[in-house]
């Protein structure tokens, strides 16, 4: 199957399972599960995700299995996406081709949709019928996504990345920003589609989560190029922010060039550590490409 149609067959499958988890409009207080559902549905490349169930389905689980992990892979990514909007943080107003929540809302509300997407996703992981029936794997994927999604995985980077903003900082210090900023959730949607499937060898566990490191650097490396090369109708978002906010990036420190030449390096030190997987890996080797060469 072509990467792009496998894509959207996740992309299909991942709409499926958030309507399914998000609560309806109905269902009271109306206008938080209305904005959860406007900052959740019907946008975005679902990579986190598509990682979950390539992943998985490499090492032999079934798709059903991975639902809910990549559903509640996907909700702390929103999560993350709408708090990173928020006036205090980049203070943006577009998002995935719509205005941001809090811009279709009002602040204290994307805020409230953050905190609820995020505790749906936890709710998933514990609930789900659908998931792999092993109460230690189970809590193995809740352990990995806790620590993630916190101060020592994305909302410690983000820390970082706010502290960092309009200073000079060294190549090791955006590094260890962006390995904690993006790579953390991407990290873990490859782990969470890993654990998904019981028996898999540790060696083979070692090169997937290597793998998911090199890509998760790679994948903000590419979204700093994207914030200069790119164009606002294409991303969705609005080109020039972190400019515009003197975030240091990947350009802005080494040049265009050299992270360019980063972010393949990254790519091809990805591909190596798949080696192990063989035919399986392909879906994986594929996305690796698309993130370094995406346009949104
Ligand atoms: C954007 O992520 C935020 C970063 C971590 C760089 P994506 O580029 O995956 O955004 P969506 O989900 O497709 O909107
Ligand atoms: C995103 O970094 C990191 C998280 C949302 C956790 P950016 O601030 O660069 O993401 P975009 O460019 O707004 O999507
Ligand atoms: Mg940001
Ligand atoms: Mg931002
Ligand atoms: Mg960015």
């Amino acid at each position: 199957m072509s990467l792009p149609t496998l894509l959207s067959s996740y992309q299909a499958r991942t709409e499926r399972a958030l309507q399914h988890w998000l609560p309806t409009a109905q269902i009271l207080p109306a206008r938080l599960h209305q904005a959860m559902r406007y900052a959740a549905l019907d946008g975005g490349k679902r990579i986190r995700p598509a990682l979950v169930y390539m992943a998985g389905v490499a090492l032999g689980a079934p798709l059903s299995r991975l639902d809910g992990p990549a559903c509640a892979l996907e909700l702390i990514h929103v999560y993350s996406l709408v708090h990173d909007d928020l006036p205090a943080m980049d203070d943006d107003d577009l998002r995935r081709g719509k205005p941001t929540t809090h811009i279709a809302f009002d602040e204290a509300t994307a805020v409230l949709v953050g905190d609820a997407l995020q505790s749906l996703a936890f709710y998933i992981l514990a609930h789900d019928p659908q998931m792999l029936d092993d109460p230690t794997r189970r809590l193995q994927m809740v352990e990995t996504l806790a620590l993630a999604a916190g101060s020592r995985g994305m909302a410690g980077g983000q820390a970082i990345d706010l502290a960092a903003a309009g200073r000079d900082i060294t190549l090791a210090e955006l590094e260890d920003m962006h390995i904690h900023k993006t790579g953390a959730l991407i990290r873990a949607s490859v782990r969470l589609g890993a654990l998904s499937q019981p028996g898999s060898d540790a060696a083979l566990l070692d090169s997937l989560d290597h793998y998911a490191k090199c890509m998760g650097l790679a994948f903000q490396i590419r979204d700093d190029i994207l914030d200069i090369e790119g164009d606002t109708a294409t991303l969705g978002k609005p080109q020039g922010s972190d400019q515009a906010a003197g975030k240091p990036t990947y350009p802005a420190l080494v040049g265009m060039d050299e992270a360019q030449r980063m972010a393949r390096d990254l790519h091809q030190e990805a591909l190596d550590s798949l080696a192990p997987l063989g035919e399986a890996g392909q879906p994986l080797r594929a996305i690796a490409e698309y993130i370094i060469n995406r346009h949104s």
